[in-house]
């Protein structure tokens, strides 16, 4: 049976990694995977999360099955940091579902798209996250992309993504990410985004969010924006949510759906739809993670000590995009970098050539996606003028 089955080639992403771990070059840096990394290089675990796992195994008392949808206290949650005011008036319409991490809320929701209408075509943004289209297709939708980053300026293409949404024909779905845009860091403005929201509405196209990493931009309410005004304007939203980065749980699969309905008929069949599309797939998704995010979000002490490091996290990131163009800036004079300062998250594309992206991996060991996406957050401080140094001649 296996006979014809090849070996395919690693991971873009994750292959990186671990190319990078077995490098024993000691000057090696990694900008590749999607983790967050302190100044010392490691990625921690956080302080409110130690203390919330140390809790949850001290009082834990069974390890029986979660109801199907997941934790009612996490879901809860969940809901309504993301949707924070505008939780309220929509609690009848939604339903929240756990998922096994972003990813899970990914796939989960293209299963509920494929469920309501089978081969329908969701839109991903040009470029976008290399695993958004099999995650996708996997489910059986079509993949088609709208137009969103420009090259020549690191910056949004805002007509030409409206236009492309304008042509997208009613009732198919759009992948939008609600901040810290995976690859580019390019996020609409609020400006932009009513534009966008407007086509979107107007369209009758069907919002699919996928927050990643709320809290990392600017912060848990502004990054989640887009989505509590979406959730105005459209009758039908789903949002995949996920607990990796801003909690730091990345390998405890962490993660929720949120769906939207008309009414709160559609939010009960949406529920019942996803607990049967998990159940045959996965059957429920892990508690651990759940649990423990939680535990963070219902302690107010615990809580408000996340935020905080959460907030240390994201203000770390917007400095180390400033020091990286300052650096890059004094090594090639006359070069204008200031859209990484003006970029949010973890990523960056810097527009290097393919040549140059395996030049820096094997002879400098700096390691980034093949599309030359840099992840801000793999730079330490003491590595910036250095990395700035050798990278700068093979920019545009
Ligand atoms: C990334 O884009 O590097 C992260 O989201 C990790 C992943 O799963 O690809």
């Amino acid at each position: 049976m296996f006979e014809q089955l090849e070996t395919l080639p690693p991971d873009p992403i994750l292959g990186l990694s671990v190319a990078f771990r077995e490098d024993p070059s000691p000057a090696k840096v990694d900008m590749s995977v999607g983790i967050y990394r302190d100044r010392s290089g490691r990625t921690p675990v956080l302080e409110a999360v130690q203390a919330a796992e140390r809790a949850l195994i001290e009082d834990q008392s069974t390890k029986a099955y979660l109801p199907p949808a997941g934790s009612p206290g996490f879901r809860e949650s969940i809901f309504k940091l993301v949707l924070g005011e505008a939780a309220g008036s929509l609690r009848e319409r939604t339903t929240t579902i756990q998922a096994p991490g972003g990813c899970g809320a990914l796939r989960l929701g293209a299963e509920l798209i494929q469920r309501a209408a089978p081969g329908a075509t969701i839109h991903l943004s040009d470029p976008t996250w290399p695993n958004h289209g099999p995650l996708m297709a996997g489910a059986g939708l079509r993949l088609e992309r709208y137009p969103y980053y420009d090259p020549t300026t690191h910056s949004l293409q805002a007509q030409s993504m409206l236009d492309g949404l304008e042509a997208v024909a009613p009732g198919s779905v759009v992948m939008l990410q609600a901040s810290c845009h995976n690859p580019t860091g390019v996020d609409p403005d609020r400006g932009q985004w009513q534009a966008i929201l407007e086509v979107v509405a107007h369209r009758r196209l069907v919002p699919f969010f996928d927050i990643a990493y709320q809290g990392l931009g600017d912060d848990l309410d502004t990054d989640a924006w887009s989505i509590r005004e979406a959730a105005r304007r459209v009758p039908e939203m789903l949002v995949a949510v996920s607990c990796s980065k801003n909690l730091g749980l990345y390998r405890e699969r962490t993660g929720a759906l949120i769906a939207l309905g008309a009414d709160a008929g559609r939010a009960k069949a949406l529920e019942s739809q996803a607990n049967k599309a998990a159940r045959s797939m996965y059957s429920m998704a892990p508690s651990h993670g759940a649990l423990i995010a939680e535990r963070v979000m219902a302690d107010p002490a615990l809580s408000a000590l996340w935020r905080r490091e959460l907030a240390e996290m994201a203000s770390r990131l917007r400095s180390l995009r400033e020091a990286l163009a300052a650096e890059i800036e004094a090594a090639r004079p006359g070069t204008d970098a200031s859209w990484l300062p003006a970029q949010r998250g973890m990523f960056s594309l810097l527009g290097l050539p393919a040549e140059a992206v395996t030049t820096l991996r094997e002879q400098a060991h700096i390691y980034m996606g093949f599309d030359s996406r840099v992840n801000i957050a793999g730079l330490s401080e003491d590595k910036v003028a250095e990395v700035a140094r050798l990278i700068a001649p093979h920019l545009a």
